[in-house]
């Protein structure tokens, strides 16, 4: 008989500590521990009697034919076929997490009607929401008359029993999985024991029946997958859904992807049907671009394999302050440090008595250095009044010695922007050419000091 003990687990990172603490030795967040009961309540009792049963080895070289083919299960959804790198793999778990209310259950509700209309058998367990809620969603987006099968249990072992009944699910959906629990696990729903354990016999359904399991999980305000981060660590993959409050529009992100590449985004838009697929994110992006003003530049970007076009907006005006401003939104703010900091020491921008606000337009996000350049060509058409040629896109990562560094897939940038309408770049000098009208047309500055010297005239 397993000893009772009390421990208190960190519903951040998981560490266990022996003894309450304000401040936990794992992860260093405050107030995150929490009492929770044995941990030795799993695998005790019943399960933990099993008898060891012996496994056998497989020779690397006899799985190639299984490999080849992961069997996947498409939703047709482009955009989200994309991100999870070509469909659902059977025998995985997906794990979809986002803030409350950002539109997972949508998602996830039209993924489900639209894999049922290719045949597949789906059941959506939900522990938020009654299945008159669930069909109330599902005729606001109109695909009511899908034969999607509902349940709304909490329990991890009633769930089993639910869809072990009758033939086998191809994808079984857990919104979400802070609301389930497992009697193997004797604390609350949502502590990092439960979430764990009932995360864990889902993996083991997934694995052990081929079916695709997806768990839902809430953000919290810190921006992770609420108490359990332990949770991204045991499934395939992860996909973020995340959103600008104030924007329809949503990106699915692949952050960790067993079967796929991690750099895709799928891009949404919120309507009052539902999410819609944007297959072209640089029309929305680009859609609110005004005429020619100082302080905008249009950055050729890439996200995965797409080339998404942003507005990048500059403001420098005059400080009053004794230590100026630098405010970033969409950007890291590390970076254009940088950027201002090469600007002031090989091109003689001085900016020290300048406040400088940096704003990526639609509330994007962008991640890649490849930005410096269009930074800095905002940055000094605000700084000087001169407004940049409309036409233009910018791409290029600067280094400390103020020189323009080669990107990656400059030949995909170039299309995309020819495609919108556009008629000039300035990039690396180091990068090719891109074939086409605007290839003809490329400024390739070999310093950034070239390209200052060039906006202000
Ligand atoms: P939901 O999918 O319930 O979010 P989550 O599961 O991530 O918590 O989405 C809720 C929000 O989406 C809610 O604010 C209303 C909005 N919404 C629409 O704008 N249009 C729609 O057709 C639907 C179903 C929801
Ligand atoms: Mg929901």
């Amino acid at each position: 008989m397993a000893r009772t003990r009390v421990q208190f687990i960190c519903q951040n990172c998981g560490t266990v500590h022996a003894r309450w603490a304000g401040k936990c030795d794992g992860c260093g967040a405050w107030n995150t521990l929490i009492e929770e009961g044995t941990s030795s309540g799993i695998g005790s009792g019943p399960q933990a009697a099993r008898k060891a049963r012996k496994g056998r080895a497989v020779a690397l070289t006899t799985l190639s034919g299984e490999i080849e083919d992961a069997p996947r299960i498409m939703t047709g959804i482009s955009e989200l076929d994309r991100v999870t790198g070509g469909g659902f793999v059977r025998g995985s778990a997906l794990l979809v997490g986002g803030d409350p209310g950002i539109g997972k259950s949508t998602l996830l509700t039209q993924a489900a009607a639209a894999l049922t209309e290719r045949g597949h058998r789906i059941v959506y367990v939900s522990g938020e929401e009654a299945v008159a809620q669930i069909r109330l969603r599902a005729q606001r987006l109109g695909v009511a008359h899908h034969p999607v099968e509902l349940a709304a249990e909490t329990n991890v072992e009633d769930i089993l029993a639910t869809i072990e009944d009758g033939k086998r699910p191809d994808l079984v959906i857990l919104d979400s999985i802070q609301t389930l629990w497992t009697d193997l696990a004797d604390s609350a729903p949502g502590t990092v024991t439960q979430v764990r354990a009932a995360a864990q016999a889902m993996i083991r359904y997934a694995k052990s029946t081929g079916a695709a399991v997806v768990l839902v999980g809430h953000v919290t305000k810190e921006g992770q997958i609420a108490g359990p981060r332990v949770v991204e660590h045991m499934v395939d993959g992860v996909l973020y859904f995340e959103g600008e409050g104030g924007h329809h529009y949503r990106i699915l992100r692949t952050v960790k992807n067993r079967f796929g590449p991690t750099d895709e985004i799928g891009v949404f838009e919120m309507g009052d049907m539902g999410l819609r697929e944007v297959s072209n994110p640089s029309e929305l992006f680009l859609g609110e671009r005004s005429a020619k003003a100082p302080g905008a530049a249009v950055f050729a970007g890439i996200e995965g394999t797409r080339p998404v076009l942003v507005e990048i907006q500059a403001l420098v005006a005059p400080s009053p302050l004794g230590t100026p401003r630098r405010a970033v939104v969409g950007w890291d703010s590390a970076r254009l440090s940088m950027v201002l900091a090469v600007l002031e020491a090989h091109c003689g921008v001085r900016f020290a008595t300048h406040d400088v606000y940096l704003n990526v337009a639609g509330g994007y996000r962008i991640s890649e250095p490849a930005a410096d350049l269009a930074v800095a060509a905002a940055l000094v058409s605000s700084m000087t009044g001169l407004a940049l040629p409309a036409d233009c896109v910018y791409f290029g990562e600067i280094s400390l010695s103020g020189a323009v560094r080669p990107v990656a897939h400059a030949a995909n940038r170039l299309k995309e922007a020819e495609k919108l309408g556009f008629k000039q770049a300035v990039m690396p000098p180091g990068n090719e050419d891109g074939s086409g009208a605007i290839g003809a047309r490329t400024v390739r500055p070999e310093a950034l000091a070239d390209l200052v010297a060039r906006i202000a005239g």
